[in-house]
């Protein structure tokens, strides 16, 4: 048997097999999709199986990552639970991946009807910088997986980034923050680079200086133990441009804007996650 399947091939199918791809030989991993030529495709370009059903992927492999957004999840479990059931008879261990926002672990146990069938169900969630290896990815901790499966998935997909495991009381506040957060830093980069060109630098150029801020400074900040506001002071002089500009942010709600969308956003995981 197969270690992987991906149950779609589009941004995170693409990100998570890529990782896969690299961690494990290509050879062991599946993918599918329900547009056969962009599967394909993907397939080649990683040197990995294409199959045109979600059923033969699931049949295939010891994992199964589904990757659909969660309007189209329902229906994909409905097709796909006859397999599950016969994977079952047959003695053939699954083990489910969930990536799909908002969607709980209950869901897959109700809708695949596997209750007391002893199929684990990881729920993770990534973020699309796991297509270049610094993505992060958050576990659900359960009580339906052993730490050695767990183990195994973090090593198959080990080349997609870091890794944290949480509660599942504080999963949603943590993927909130660690899968909306990059929609939300390309904003800010664009207004940053928005200004460098109101002040005269070429677009190009405006680009390139607002991510290499962004990118020195995480780094600075991930090595460092002080208090991300201390650092923030460490670059404001006195009556210094830093320091005016601090002022204007403040003026216009930046601080109470970002804590909002990231409310906001928490509150929207909620809410997709109930499958009509
Ligand atoms: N994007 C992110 O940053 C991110 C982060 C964390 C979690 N997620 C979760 O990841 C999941 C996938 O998101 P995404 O952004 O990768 O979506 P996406 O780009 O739309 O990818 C989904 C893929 O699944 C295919 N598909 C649709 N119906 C299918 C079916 N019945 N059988 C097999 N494949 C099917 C789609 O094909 P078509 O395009 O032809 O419909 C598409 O290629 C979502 O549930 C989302 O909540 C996404």
């Amino acid at each position: 048997m197969k270690k992987i399947a991906f149950i779609g091939s589009g941004t995170m199918g693409t990100a998570l097999a890529t990782a896969a791809c690299k961690g494990i030989d290509p050879s062991e991993v599946v993918i599918t999709d329900v547009v056969t030529e962009k599967g394909q495709k993907l397939a080649d370009e990683l040197g990995c199986n294409f199959v045109e059903t979600n059923g033969e992927a699931i049949k295939a492999a010891h994992y199964v990552v589904f990757c659909v957004k969660p309007q189209f999840l329902k229906s994909v479990l409905e097709e796909v639970k006859p397999v599950f059931a016969a994977c079952a008879e047959e003695g053939q261990e699954k083990i489910i991946v969930s990536i799909v926002a908002g969607v709980e672990v209950s869901t897959y146990m109700k809708e695949l009807e596997l209750e007391g069938k002893n199929v684990p169900v990881i729920r993770i969630l990534p973020n699309t910088a796991c297509l270049i290896g610094k993505g992060f990815i958050l576990i659900e901790q359960g009580d339906s997986y052993t730490k050695e499966q767990e183990d195994e998935f973090r090593y198959i997909l080990r080349e997609a980034g870091g890794f944290d495991s949480l509660p599942a009381s504080q999963f949603v506040a943590g993927t909130v923050l660690t899968s909306t957060s990059p929609a939300f830093i390309a904003m800010f980069a664009n207004s940053l680079a928005d200004g460098g060109v109101y002040n005269g630098l070429l677009r190009y150029q405006a680009r390139r200086y607002a991510l290499e801020g962004i990118l020195g400074t995480v780094q600075l900040f991930l090595q460092s133990e002080k208090h991300l506001e201390n650092l923030k002071d460490d670059v404001c002089s006195p009556a210094g441009p830093a320091m005016i500009g601090v002022k204007t942010l403040e003026d216009r709600g930046f601080r109470s804007s970002v804590i909002n969308a990231v409310v906001d956003a928490y509150k929207r995981f909620d809410e997709i996650g109930k499958l009509k």
